[in-house]
């Protein structure tokens, strides 16, 4: 089973840390590193499609199998729900030895530095140990275990070892919210509701949850600092929201409102549509919030219990993309990503309606 575990590298004893990278400081010989690559590191969670949507939205690179991509920028992997570190790849090996040769040639700043583990899979055998001792003794420079000014991570794949720089970690400021005073069976976990934000958000700044339940989505965009709108026609979860947006101090708007009614322009909705068996929503009325849905913003990110394509579609939806997040057992999530066919391809320029036919 796969075990994902991050060390730093204080458990290791600290005279084979220090030996060699004083003696080899003295060497002039390396050659600077042309240091391009960027990586993205989500460890692989089985049964959620979303980690590589989160990462490819945020980062512009698609992760591996084991949750490795190459990326664009790791900017804004603070604000992720799954996406954990993003690195400047110093060196990448199937095995250590060339792993720490190429670490033992490269010239990079390393003051002051601490080295962190990550296992991606159980199946490689490289010990951590061995590993840690080896690239610190490569490494031309003291370590700090308690305050280093540069952190390492060797990150450890099946066949493949990467070893960079961290540049970016989550901050998992979603976590707080699982503290919200109020919540029902329906909630949204906290990280659930980042993740679909990452997926809206970049480009979206502004965006509309007109089915907001208990604030889950909403709780998340204000902590992204996104300008925020919520709905709900139950005056009872109206109430909730409020009252859990306030509990964390976030000026939100929350509306009593039917989601078929709503009128604005925001840069994308972000739902957690009605379902399930405890969901009182009659035939037809989730097409007609997703009719609605495709008017006000040019990108639309929901929730659903089962298969929506027909509606989205109907809608007037187009790029339809699905994700599927594991429940239970037997039961799944699926995610919708679309664009609105309402607006035009600059995203937050929409059609003017009065010419539909
Ligand atoms: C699945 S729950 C949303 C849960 C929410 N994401 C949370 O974390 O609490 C769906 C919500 O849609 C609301 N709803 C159902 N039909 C609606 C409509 N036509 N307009 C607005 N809200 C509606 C329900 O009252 C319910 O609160």
């Amino acid at each position: 089973m796969s075990r994902a575990a991050c060390v730093a590298a204080s458990h290791i004893p600290p005279a084979s840390r220090w030996s060699k990278p004083v003696r080899c400081a003295r060497r002039l010989s390396w050659r600077w590193f042309p240091v391009t690559e960027l990586l993205a590191v989500c460890p692989h969670l089985p049964g959620n499609e979303l980690v590589a949507a989160e990462c490819e939205n945020l980062t512009g690179g698609i992760p591996d199998t084991e949750g490795v991509a190459f990326c664009q920028t790791v900017g804004r992997i603070s604000q992720a729900a799954y996406v954990q570190t993003g690195l400047r790849l110093i060196a990448q090996a199937e095995a250590l030895p060339e792993l720490v040769r190429q670490v033992s040639e490269r010239q990079f700043p390393a003051d002051d530095f601490r080295i962190e583990y990550l296992r991606l899979s159980d199946q490689n055998p490289v010990k951590w140990k061995t590993a840690v001792v080896a690239l610190a003794d490569a490494i031309k420079a003291f370590p700090n275990l308690d305050v280093p000014r540069h952190r390492f991570l060797l990150v450890v794949g099946k066949d493949h070892l990467w070893f960079g720089e961290i540049l970016a970690e989550t901050s998992h400021s979603y976590r707080r919210h699982d503290a919200k005073p109020y919540r029902t069976s329906s909630s949204l976990p906290s990280r659930l509701a980042r993740a679909l934000l990452n997926l809206a958000a970049p480009p979206a700044q502004s965006i509309l949850d007109p089915c907001c339940g208990t604030g889950s989505i909403l709780l998340e965009a204000a902590c992204l600092g996104l300008q925020a709108v919520g709905a709900d026609r139950n005056p009872r979860m109206v109430h909730l929201s409020r009252r859990n947006l306030a509990h964390f101090g976030y000026a939100v708007e929350v509306r009593l409102a039917d989601a078929r009614e709503l009128s604005m322009t925001v840069d994308a909705v972000v739902t957690d549509l009605p379902y399930g068996k405890f969901s009182k929503v009659k035939s037809g009325e989730i097409q007609a919030i997703l009719n609605q849905s495709a008017r006000l913003a040019p990108l639309g990110i929901f929730v659903a219990g089962g298969d929506l394509t027909a509606e989205l579609r109907h809608a007037g939806y187009q790029d339809i993309a699905l994700f599927y997040v594991r429940k239970r057992n037997d039961f799944s999530r699926l995610i919708y990503r679309a664009r609105s066919g309402y607006f035009s391809d600059d995203r937050l320029t929409p059609l003017d309606l009065h010419n539909e036919a």
